[in-house]
């Protein structure tokens, strides 16, 4: 059986990696969005408000270079590895090498699916719940029938997965409730106001709402409602998740109907997991973020508070 990372961590990191320095790597998957940049922001600060020297590989969106930098952290030599992994799979031959190795790894963001003790712990928001609550906003905000158009995250990533259940498991209990097209666009808010303007088309501009997987494609299908000579907000409602600055000003603006929050501030927490392992202390497996729903109610009063 493989003993604690906790207590194997405190015993390597006391000894042989220690002199050399202690050393984080986090593996980031890009910058396709506002959130993933306040992310990697989140994590940079931290670091270095703890004097933690941390090494930054960006995988500029490609699951290859993400795998890349893990090999790159484990030839190194790193104490430890923070990762945001893209997808849910993928993962686990890199992850199997840093746990031969003893390099204890802890997952933000979002999940894997791999055996649980390839890594320490995993800190990230509930996705599934996040798509029922904006399901739920949209179902309590609407009557009659609703026709949908679903910009959908990266293929085979945890909150494009989980997101889509949430929204899907609450409006199968409402049968007035339709999604008409579901259109990948990558969380990317270029990639999201394409797929808006294709769906359009393809419906004859027959959309009464739009379920976005995150914000900045919310804000690509924003324009595109514009440029179709709608008013987003209205005309279309348009629900979506992360509550980003932008998200708020779009709200204020009356052109966001809603959105549910998702923490990209894990530096923190994702730090305090790395310290309590060096105390050779075992993590509980699993930490959710806690997350709100901003609307037309409150995200005026909320938004000078926005940090991301
Ligand atoms: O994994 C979190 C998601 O990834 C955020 O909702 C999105 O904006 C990001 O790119």
């Amino acid at each position: 059986m493989r003993a604690s990372f906790g207590l194997l961590f405190a015993l390597i990191a006391g000894c042989a990696r220690e002199p050399k320095g202690f050393v984080v790597g986090f593996s980031q998957i890009g910058a396709e969005s506002a959130w993933r940049v306040a992310e990697t922001e989140s994590i940079r600060s931290e670091a270095a408000a703890r004097g933690i020297e941390l090494k930054l590989a960006d995988a500029g969106g490609k699951l290859e270079s993400q795998v890349a930098a893990l090999h790159a952290f484990l030839a190194r030599g790193v104490s430890a590895v923070i990762l945001a992994p893209q997808r849910k799979d993928g993962f686990e031959p890199a992850l199997r090498e840093l746990a031969d190795a003893r390099i204890p790894v802890v997952v933000v963001d979002r999940g894997l699916d791999c055996d649980p003790s390839l890594f320490a712990t995993l800190i990230a928001s509930d996705f599934t719940d996040e798509g029922r609550r904006a399901a739920e906003w949209l179902i309590a905000h609407t009557q009659g029938e609703v026709r949908i158009a679903e910009l959908e995250g990266t293929a085979g990533s945890d909150p494009a997965i989980e997101r889509k259940r949430g929204f899907d498991e609450r409006i199968a209990a409402e049968p007035r409730m339709r999604i008409v097209k579901s259109v990948c666009a990558e969380f990317q808010l270029p990639k999201g106001k394409e797929a808006m303007e294709a769906i359009w088309k393809a419906e004859g501009g027959g959309i009464d709402a739009v379920y976005a997987h995150n914000d900045d494609m919310a804000l690509g299908a924003i324009q595109a409602i514009e440029e179709a000579g709608k008013a987003p907000g209205k005309d279309v409602l348009v629900v979506s998740i992360d509550a980003t600055k932008g998200a708020f000003d779009a709200i204020v603006a009356g052109k966001l109907s809603c959105a549910v929050e998702c923490s990209p501030l894990l530096g923190p927490a994702a730090f305090d997991a790395i310290e309590r392992l060096r105390r050779g202390e075992t993590l509980e497996k699993r930490t959710v973020v806690q997350d709100r729903v901003f609307d037309a109610t409150n995200a005026a009063a909320e938004r000078p508070n926005r940090k991301y």
